[in-house]
């Protein structure tokens, strides 16, 4: 097994999913469906007064963009009784090599190869793959059908768009955002949006 910490669920678990949007809906069906937890309460980021409540045990971030991630996660991190587990469908294989930090989310048919390392909270979404060698940076959202090749560098909170590849041994850094479809064959500097191909940024 891969260093995955907590990622089985107690059976009977109740799971806070931050968020209340589409993607909130789809760690929802994965907790209930795929995962074993009786109950997810969605919850609004900003709703912590009325919602939180007393609950005590996981909770998950069920939002799609890596900056709202980081905000919604630290808003609770401090509450030590919540526990970010990493939910990981029984169709997403990580390489026994690689590590998978807490807090993140791993859909359906997601791939991490070989000695890669995951931070916290990142979502991998299906059909995504992340390829050998490659540090994948805290909240990181890696959208539907996306190629992050080996030897890449994702800085923390970089969103790679649905189908863009990145390719070998590219750097892009904190913040950045690939678009939909991009092919990255240079470094993206942080904070930077590229699209197209080959990526150019988005002036
Ligand atoms: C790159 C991106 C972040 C830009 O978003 P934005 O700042 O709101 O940009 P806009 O939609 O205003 O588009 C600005 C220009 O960039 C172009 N553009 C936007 N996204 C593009 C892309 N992926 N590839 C090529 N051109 C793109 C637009 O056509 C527009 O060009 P124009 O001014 O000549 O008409 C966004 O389009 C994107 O690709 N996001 C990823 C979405 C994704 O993965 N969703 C999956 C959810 S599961």
């Amino acid at each position: 097994m891969p260093a995955t910490a907590r990622s089985a669920p107690v059976p009977g678990d109740v799971l806070l999913v931050v968020g209340d949007g589409g993607h909130a809906h789809e760690v929802q069906e994965l907790a209930r469906h795929h995962l074993g937890y009786r109950g997810v309460l969605l919850v609004s980021r900003d709703d912590e007064a009325v919602t939180l409540g007393a609950h005590v045990g996981p909770a998950a971030l069920g939002i799609g963009y890596p900056r709202i991630r980081r905000l919604a996660h630290e808003k609770w991190a401090s509450r030590a009784e919540l526990e970010w587990p990493t939910l990981r469908h029984p169709s997403a294989e990580v390489a026994t090599t690689s590590q998978v930090g807490d807090g993140c989310v791993l859909t359906y048919g997601s791939y991490v190869s070989t000695d890669s390392v995951i931070g916290f909270g990142v979502l991998l979404n299906w059909n995504c793959s992340v390829g050998h060698d490659t540090t994948v940076g805290d909240y990181c959202v890696i959208n539907p059908g996306a190629t992050v090749a080996g030897h890449v560098q994702l800085g923390p909170g970089v969103l790679v768009g649905t189908g863009a590849n990145v390719l070998e041994g590219r750097t892009v850094g904190a913040g950045a955002v690939v678009g939909a479809g991009a092919v990255v064959t240079h470094d993206v500097p942080a904070g930077t949006t590229v699209v197209g191909v080959p990526a150019r940024p988005l002036v």
